[in-house]
């Protein structure tokens, strides 16, 4: 089974990613490169060699007390406070340039320290987050708010005039996670600076470093001290401090279901406002009529892309009996392929997943699946020695009630369950989760298609396509996969309070 082998070490770095390294990683608070109060720094691993690539500063509660200074100053007074909406989004849409004009950078960084292939790095995570830039500079300009006749107090000698401004929350503290971790603070950052707040970014712990360039590029582009600070620190500290801080207005996460409720009871003391991009079991429904020649590397690509660390892998595959073993026949071949490796060889298709601990939890889930009698068709088991590789496995003979069916497992683990007829029982089964994030459906029928995606309980449902995402679009969760939408106008009211002015003209 382990026919895949990983080079020990690691593809020679570019001269700038290689030159940056060298210099020392600091935390950016107030428009300057800081080291935490502390002093104390953590490192950050390649996860295909499990070798240190870069220490940065172990930020914690201190350091978010002043980076969270820093935001209330830069929100109150200072050049942010006053910019016009079109040079905030002249601002927002250079960042966006500069992205691209750094793309193979950013990208190296991503494959080192996440573990995902540079080449998809470069035109997945990189060219998304340039985009998130650019589509919301648009925004800044567009954020009208309406004027709105009232009846209940006309009165002889009242004119009363009403209107909506829509003013920026003010401070935002986000937490972000370690799966696409350039895209999460490009989903974030974005839309909290069109509407004008300032921002404290706690990044993850596994991944702080693309985050950090970015930061770089965010003041080069002109953005005014203390509108962005960056701090780096564990979710149990810097996180904690952040989620209760009295002086933040509003909490963005995105990650873990589990922590996305600590946030919650955080943010409960003085009710700051939370939204909130949590896990996912997303259901994956091939009926019978499908076009097999995309809906096989569909599906694949729908479980196994960023190695099924995606809150909206289609992780929960229900195919029509009538085509069940041909499906997963074409997925086992699928996935045999795949070229496991270092995201720094052009030819790897897929990385390591991030760290040890989450090696540990998939792996766990696969020892689960096979002790509760579900077999798989490849894959299986992690590859063991040095990186935290976990070949694309896909299992069958599952019952609904098993672990690997209804907990998120993270990693590139498809369950696969045939289905008799598009019934009520099947939609139920779908629906069937503490989740509802996305979902997927295959079909040459696009009636029939719709038809189930209205009645599937997700924020997103692709049919015959999957992971098509675009700053335009909203996504977000239904049930326990959050609170809220990322990306499109919908992401725009995360970060903006109505206020309604009257007057008395009379
Ligand atoms: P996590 O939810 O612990 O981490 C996400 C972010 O939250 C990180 O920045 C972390 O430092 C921060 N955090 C952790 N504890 C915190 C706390 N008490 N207060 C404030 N912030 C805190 O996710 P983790 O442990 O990395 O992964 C565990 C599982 O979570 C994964 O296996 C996966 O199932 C799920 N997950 C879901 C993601 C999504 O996109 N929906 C992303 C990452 C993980
Ligand atoms: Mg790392």
């Amino acid at each position: 089974m382990n026919e895949h082998v990983i080079p020990k070490t690691r593809p020679a770095l570019s001269p700038a990613v290689e030159r940056w390294l060298a210099s020392e990683r600091a935390m950016l608070i107030d428009g300057r490169w800081v080291q935490a109060q502390s002093g104390k720094t953590f490192a950050t691993h390649d996860p295909a060699t499990g070798d240190v690539i870069a220490n940065v500063p172990e930020g914690d509660k201190a350091d978010i007390d002043l980076a969270v200074k820093a935001a209330r100053r830069a929100f109150e007074t200072g050049p942010w406070a006053r910019m016009t909406p079109s040079a905030r989004g002249r601002l927002l849409h250079k960042i966006g340039d500069l992205i691209l004009e750094h793309a193979d950078e950013l990208a190296e960084l991503e494959a080192i320290d996440n573990g995902k292939p540079k080449v998809v790095a470069k035109a997945a995570d990189v060219a998304l987050s340039a985009d998130m830039f650019h589509y919301m500079s648009g925004w800044a300009t567009k954020i009208e708010g309406k004027t709105i006749p009232i009846s209940a107090l006309a009165a002889p000698g009242l004119d009363l005039v009403s209107a909506t401004r829509l003013e920026p929350i003010g401070v935002v503290g986000q937490i972000i996670p370690w799966n696409f971790p350039l895209l999460m603070a490009a989903w974030k950052l974005a839309p909290a600076l069109t509407t004008g707040c300032t921002v404290v970014l706690k990044v993850a712990e596994e991944t702080p470093l693309s985050a950090l360039r970015l930061g770089e590029i965010m003041l080069e582009a002109g953005l005014p001290a203390g509108v962005v600070n960056i701090v780096t620190g564990f979710g149990e500290t810097a996180g904690a401090a952040l989620s209760g801080h009295p002086d933040v207005d509003k909490i963005a996460f995105t990650g873990s279901t589990e922590v996305g409720r600590l946030i919650v009871r955080a943010a409960s003391n003085d009710l700051k406002k939370v939204s909130l991009e949590l896990g996912g079991k997303s259901p994956n429904i091939v009926l019978g009529d499908a076009d097999l020649d995309i809906t096989i590397p569909g599906c694949a690509a729908s479980i196994f892309f960023n190695h099924g660390q995606c809150c909206n892998a289609g992780s929960r595959l229900f195919v029509q009996k009538n085509i069940f073993d041909r499906v997963v026949e074409g997925l086992t071949a699928e996935a045999r392929k795949i070229k496991l490796g270092h995201g720094l060889t052009e030819d790897t298709q897929m990385g390591p997943l991030v760290s040890q601990v989450q090696y540990e939890r998939v792996t766990g889930y696969l020892a689960s699946g096979r002790s509760e009698g579900a077999r798989a068709t490849c894959g299986g088991e992690g590859l063991g020695g040095q990186g935290y590789f976990v070949p694309p496995t896909i299992l069958v003979d599952t019952k609904p009630e098993m672990k690997v069916v209804r907990e998120e497992i993270f990693g590139p683990v498809l369950v696969a369950t045939p289905f008799d007829e598009v019934d009520d029982a099947l939609i139920a089964e779908a629906n069937n989760s503490v989740y509802g994030l996305a979902a997927g459906v295959w079909s040459r029928s696009q009636g029939k298609a719709q038809q189930i995606a209205h009645r599937l309980r997700a924020g997103t449902v692709w049919i015959n396509c999957y992971h098509v995402f675009d700053a335009a679009l909203p996504f977000g969760g239904y049930k326990q996969s959050g609170w809220g939408r990322e990306m499109g106008q919908a992401v725009l009211s995360n970060y903006l309070e109505t206020k309604a002015i009257t007057t008395n003209l009379g």
